[in-house]
């Protein structure tokens, strides 16, 4: 059986913390699709939240990470698109729930808001844990259908 391929995109505010997580991906056995980018030269983060939400959208990865100096400019970027549910997180609680609750597809860092040990631990959750589904679904649903 193939690996899972996890997609992962970053601005320059996130270039550092992505080497780390890359090196985790590897060990756990995850084929990495790397969609930049890739020194601290400033780009735009829109960009790269677009590159994510186009790569699973056509099934190149199946989940992803995306990471900016905030978090915050590239989550709103991969949100646009409705087959994406990208979520911000600060904590490993809240990594588990963003799966457990909101079947998370992206998982979302700020670069320079979050030390590496605590990404990794946030990663590990979201990467292990199911969607609960049950009610859940029902609301997941909904927000790929807005009104
Ligand atoms: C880039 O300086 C910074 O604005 C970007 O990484 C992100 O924080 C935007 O939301």
């Amino acid at each position: 059986m193939s690996a899972e391929t996890i997609a992962i995109a970053n601005d320059h505010g996130g270039f550092e913390l992505k080497n780390a997580l890359k090196n985790e991906l590897t060990n756990l056995g995850f084929a990495i699709l790397d969609l930049g980018t890739d020194s601290d030269e400033s780009v735009d983060y829109p960009d790269f939240g677009y590159a994510m939400a186009s790569a699973i959208d056509n099934g190149k990865a199946s989940r992803g990470i995306l990471i900016c100096g905030s978090g915050i400019g590239i989550s709103i970027a991969a949100n646009r698109y409705p087959g994406i549910r990208a979520a911000l997180v600060h904590d490993s609680l809240g990594a588990k729930l963003s799966r457990l609750h909101n079947d998370a597809n992206v998982i979302v860092f700020g670069g320079r808001m979050i030390g590496t040990d605590l990404a990794l631990d946030c990663l590990q959750a979201f990467l292990e844990t199911d969607f609960e589904g049950g009610r859940h679904a029902r609301r997941v649903d909904k927000l790929s259908n807005p009104l």
